[in-house]
């Protein structure tokens, strides 16, 4: 039988402790026992690690010294409660390491007993850095995308306008252009029933010599470069009419003003007349006043087209549907086709240009920096009400383009105008502005095309200056983009 010699009591408490202390020293949580008057009791090796101080340190120091001092307060707070044999949980809290490196924490402090009165508290912590970092990274990823949400929405609403303006625009020359076209074939239809009716009568021709001598002489009608005076054109038109109705024409009211804006004068009638057999004469006149509608009809037809043309180019240009998304091209071309976009906008501003014709043509990355003008156009017009001047300079200066936009209208308040590129800055009222006109404009100037964007006003005179790289540096090389 084995002889069994059981460990004395005292050995078996000396081995109870060590087994504490080996817990207490290789446990993951920091742990420290602090004393009544803040001193270090001691403190384990996570504790060590974590706060880098040594026993010789922590032997001269309170636990008040290594707490951050924004926390100090609550944590005297939550001392004096362990101290009154309280369980403090659920504590978070900065530690300063000895390195000066702030170290957050989670825990709890319970007290430790001597018979009924406290005699330590001991402090059991979490280094909680890397999940804060973690929700910060959340956070931030989160405020990102609702910015991106609401840029995106900024963009929608700025097309929205946008097209709005331009099926406007559209609008009034399509409507011009059929308005013309039905009239034109009722024109035609009359003047054929009227050139029916010359035939059947005996025209000599020296009538058709004194017809093709006026109409060469007033066609093409409605051209004409001075503004007609409306008294004038009224006083010929009433003269007009009663000639007409004088050798019972018909239609003398439908055919006199006619007649009268493309200024046919009564002689001319009547030299007509004097050519024409008495039974045609209507037929005459309405041969000729027809002739003179279709002129102008054909006129309002081609001027429609032309201006729906124009902006159909511009919209092409602006928004770069016919371009590869890196490009050389002259800047003037994004600011006039920028400019017809927004004309809908500019119908009582005076917009005066004073290029530089000479600058060479720049690196545009997309059809991006239209939308650079098109933001400030939009706040200069905004700032006006929609009435004043614009000026619109170019130049170079060194190997830079220069692109300012000046504006007549109320100015920058000098308390706002450090804030004006921060996005969602604005003084307009709620639903007229998101205030990224700018924001995006600071962009794509700075991060696409590597220019600066600055702004100087006074009340009445605003001027953006934007300076652009003629051959920016190549993109990627910014390390937030
Ligand atoms: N030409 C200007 N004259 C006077 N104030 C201006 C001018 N341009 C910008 N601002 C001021 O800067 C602010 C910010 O402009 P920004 O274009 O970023 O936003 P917004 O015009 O308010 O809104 P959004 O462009 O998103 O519709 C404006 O609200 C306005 O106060
Ligand atoms: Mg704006």
């Amino acid at each position: 039988m084995r002889e069994e010699n059981p460990p004395s009591t005292d050995l078996r408490l000396v081995e109870s402790e060590e087994r504490y202390q080996a817990v207490i020293e290789n446990a993951s949580d920091m742990i420290q026992s602090v004393l009544l008057d803040g001193t270090f009791e001691f403190v384990n090796k996570a504790w060590r690690n974590a706060l880098e101080y040594t026993d010789d340190d922590l032997a001269k120091m309170t636990v008040f010294e290594i707490i951050h001092p924004d926390f100090l307060a609550h944590c005297m707070n939550d001392f004096m409660r362990a101290i009154r044999g309280e369980t403090v949980e659920f504590l978070e809290t900065r530690f300063v390491a000895k390195s000066g490196r702030v170290v957050p924490v989670e825990g709890s402090v319970t007290s430790r007993f001597l018979g009924d009165e406290v005699v330590a508290t001991h402090g059991f912590f979490r280094d909680i850095t890397e999940r804060l970092r973690t929700r910060e990274l959340e956070e931030r990823t989160a405020l990102l995308e609702r910015e991106e949400q609401a840029r995106y929405l900024e963009k929608m609403a700025a097309l929205g306008k946008l097209s709005a303006g331009l099926a406007h625009e559209l609008n009034n020359p399509v409507a011009a252009v059929q308005r013309a076209n039905a009239g034109l074939r009722e024109s035609i239809q009359r003047r054929d029933t009227a050139l029916r009716g010359l035939a059947d009568s005996v025209c000599t021709p020296s009538f058709w010599l004194a017809m093709d001598a006026l109409t060469r002489r007033v066609l093409p009608a409605g051209t004409n470069d001075h503004e007609p005076d409306p008294i004038a054109i009224s006083t010929a038109e009433s003269a007009i009419e009663a000639w007409l109705e004088d050798r019972d024409i018909e239609r003398a009211w439908d055919l006199a003003p006619v007649l009268a804006v493309a200024g046919v004068t009564l002689e001319e009638l009547a030299s007509i007349a004097a050519e024409t057999p008495p039974a045609t004469l209507s037929e005459a006149v309405t041969w000729l006043t027809e002739t003179l509608v279709i002129g102008e009809s054909t006129q309002i037809v081609a001027e429609g087209s032309r201006r729906i043309a124009d902006l159909v180019r511009a919209i092409k240009g602006y928004s770069h549907m016919d371009r590869a998304t890196e490009y050389d091209a002259d800047i003037h071309e994004g600011l006039e086709n920028t400019l017809t976009i927004l004309a809908y906008r500019l119908r009582n501003v005076e917009v005066h240009r004073q290029y530089d014709h000479s600058l060479p043509s720049i690196r545009m990355f997309g059809n991006t920096l239209n939308q650079v003008w098109t933001n400030i156009l939009d706040n200069a017009i905004d700032a006006m009400d929609g009435k004043g001047r614009i000026v619109i300079k170019t130049m170079r200066d060194g190997d830079h383009a220069v692109v300012e936009i000046e504006d007549s209208g109320a100015g920058i308040p000098s308390e706002i105008l450090p804030r004006i590129f921060e996005p969602f800055f604005t003084s307009k009222p709620q639903g007229q502005g998101t205030g990224l006109g700018l924001d995006t404009a600071w962009r794509i100037v700075t991060k696409e095309h590597g220019g600066t964007i600055a702004a100087v006003s006074e009340p009445g005179r605003t001027v953006f200056r934007v300076r652009l790289p003629i051959t920016p540096p190549p993109r990627g090389d910014d390390p937030e983009t």
